[in-house]
Parts: C-alpha cells; structure tokens; sequence
C-alpha cells in the first residue's frame, strides 16, 4: 500500500514540462510544494534575444527627436470599470474607445488592458529599472495596434505597452483612489468587482512630464513572452501615498486559500543584448516641443485617424 501511493504521488507531481499555461513569479515557485513553473522555466518565446524588462541605462541611451508627445484619446471617460485579480496581477479590461496615436508609433493603438506591478517592500515592486534603480510598483497600459479589415498581424509593432514607474510619496493619489478602494473586494483569484467611476487620465503625470521617455523593442513580461512590443517607459514616476502603495500586498492573494500574498509578481531584469534604447529628448534639459501632449477627449478612435 506504501509503495503504491508513493507511486502515485510521484506520478502526480511528474512535471508538464510543455504547459507554460502552469507559469508562475519566483515567489510562488519558492514556495514549498509549489508546482509551478518560475521564470527561469518559462516556454513560448521567453528564451528570445528581445526580451523585456531590461534595465535602462540613460548614457548608453540614444536622443531620437522622432519621439514626439503622445496623443491621448478618450483617456478621460469617467467610467465604472471592472477590476479582477487574474491570479498574477490585478487587471482593468479597457474595452472600447481609448486610444494613442503619436510618439513615433506605426499607427493607432487601442487601448487593451491595464495592471500593476509590485511588492511589499519599497524598491522592489517595478519590473524596468532606470540606471539600476528599482522602482515601488510599475503600471502597464497594454495597447493593441488598430488595423483596417482583414491584414494579418503577426510583427513585432503588434502591441505598444506604456510603463509608468510608481513612487511612494508623502501624498495621497487621487485618481488611484477608486483603484484601491475596490482591491478588499478582489483578494481572491478569478474575483472582479465593479470600481467606482475612473479616469484613467488622472492615473497618469500630467502632460508635461509625460514629453521625457524611452523606447525599445521588446517583448511581453509574461508567458509566452511574445517579442511584439513597442516598448514606452516613462521617466516621470507616478506619485501615490505609503497607505495606497500597502493596500496591494495587504489585499491580494495569489491562492484561493489566501495563504500566499500577491507581490513580486515582477519578471526577472532581460539582457538588452544587440538592442538600442532612445530616449524621447536630452536629460534633465527641458525643451520646448512644437507639439504638446494632447489628451483629445472627444470623439471615438476611428475619428481621430484624422489626427495623423
Ligand atoms: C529613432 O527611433 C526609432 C524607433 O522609435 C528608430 O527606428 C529610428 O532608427 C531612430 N532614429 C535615429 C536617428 O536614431
Ligand atoms: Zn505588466
């Protein structure tokens, strides 16, 4: 009978080891009797040479004046969005009537989804670094490139992700308020909850400060790492309160048993290897752009092709 349920346990912990659908953060994987698969496992592409997040290096960065402000489009609907923990993040599904256009995209570019990345501890929670500087949490606005009828999509200008590093500051953060009031009702994965009205324009640095960033060719930060992302980080950081920054680690569970804390769900730093990073102007100078950020709020999408 021993010998048989040792058996049978072996054959139950045999790993899948083609199953990246069982991918997890290192700190799940570190857990004992964990079964999933760390980062250093992960299948798909996530062994490629474009890989993301990277470490930005300002000097070894190039200025490329193409990188102009972006246009912001319907960012500043004021709407009672959903939010559900994924059981690796917590995520807002963008459906419908928000998009960017500018900053040297190759087109429009529909606003997908948005999430967080973080930890409990301050300095740890950004998956990108800024010469060598881990930031508290790090923000991701998922966009998917819009095209017309019936053209295959299969390039590596698929997707254009705007970062956004989050700072711990003195202040309390307004517009992330609705955000974090509604994480208590969302502790358990596959839960979502309806938050109260957002906009996702006052999540964001004002305009100004949203003319300094840098761009490069990467890839998604979770399996299958797909290498079809435009890159966007900013260097301005979000600023949002010490109490705001704790509601996340203090709410999340990663396990139904809400055994497991949410955090760290950041990816491991990739090697930048043969690629180039720009930057969107000279550091620390400011400079007077001919054209401003514009956050357009009317009109839908499809009308603002007109604006490119
Ligand atoms: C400017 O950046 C783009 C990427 O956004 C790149 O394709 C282009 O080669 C760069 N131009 C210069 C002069 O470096
Ligand atoms: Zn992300």
């Amino acid at each position: 009978m021993k010998l048989f349920l040792a058996l049978l346990a072996l054959a139950y912990v045999a790993p899948s080891t083609e199953d990246s659908s069982n991918w997890c953060y290192e700190v799940q994987a570190r857990e004992p009797n964990s079964q999933c698969l760390g980062p250093e496992q992960w299948t798909g592409n996530c062994k490629g040479e474009n890989q993301s997040p990277i470490n930005i290096v300002i000097a070894k960065s190039k200025v490329n004046s193409s990188l102009t402000p972006f246009t912001f489009v319907g960012y500043n609907q004021k709407k009672r969005w959903i939010i559900e923990n994924n059981h690796n993040t917590v995520t807002i599904p963008l459906n419908g009537g928000m998009c960017i256009l500018g900053g040297n995209l190759p087109g429009r570019y529909e606003a997908i989804k948005l999430h967080l990345h973080w930890s409990q501890e301050r300095n740890r929670g950004s998956e990108h670094t800024i010469e060598g500087k881990r930031y508290d949490m790090e923000m991701h606005i998922l966009h998917k490139k819009i095209v017309s009828g019936d053209k295959v999509q299969d390039s590596n200008d698929k997707y254009a992700v705007l970062a956004f590093m989050i700072q711990v500051s003195e202040k309390m953060n307004e517009g992330f308020q609705p955000l974090i009031e509604a994480l208590p009702s969302i502790s358990k994965p596959n839960s979502n909850t309806a938050l109260k009205e957002l906009r996702l324009e006052d999540m964001l640095p004002s305009s100004e400060k949203m003319y300094y960033y840098f761009r490069y060719q990467g890839s998604l930060t979770t399996p299958n790492c797909d290498e079809t992302v435009i890159w966007t980080v900013f260097r301005e950081p979000i600023k949002i309160h010490k109490d705001q920054f704790l509601e996340f680690s203090k709410n999340l569970y990663y396990d139904q048993d809400q055994k497991l804390t949410m955090k760290d769900n950041v990816r491991p730093l990739q090697k930048l290897g043969k690629r180039q990073v720009f930057r969107s102007h000279a550091s620390g100078r400011l400079m007077s752009l001919p054209l401003p950020t514009l956050l357009v709020p009317t009109l839908t999408c499809l009308v603002a092709s007109f604006l490119q």
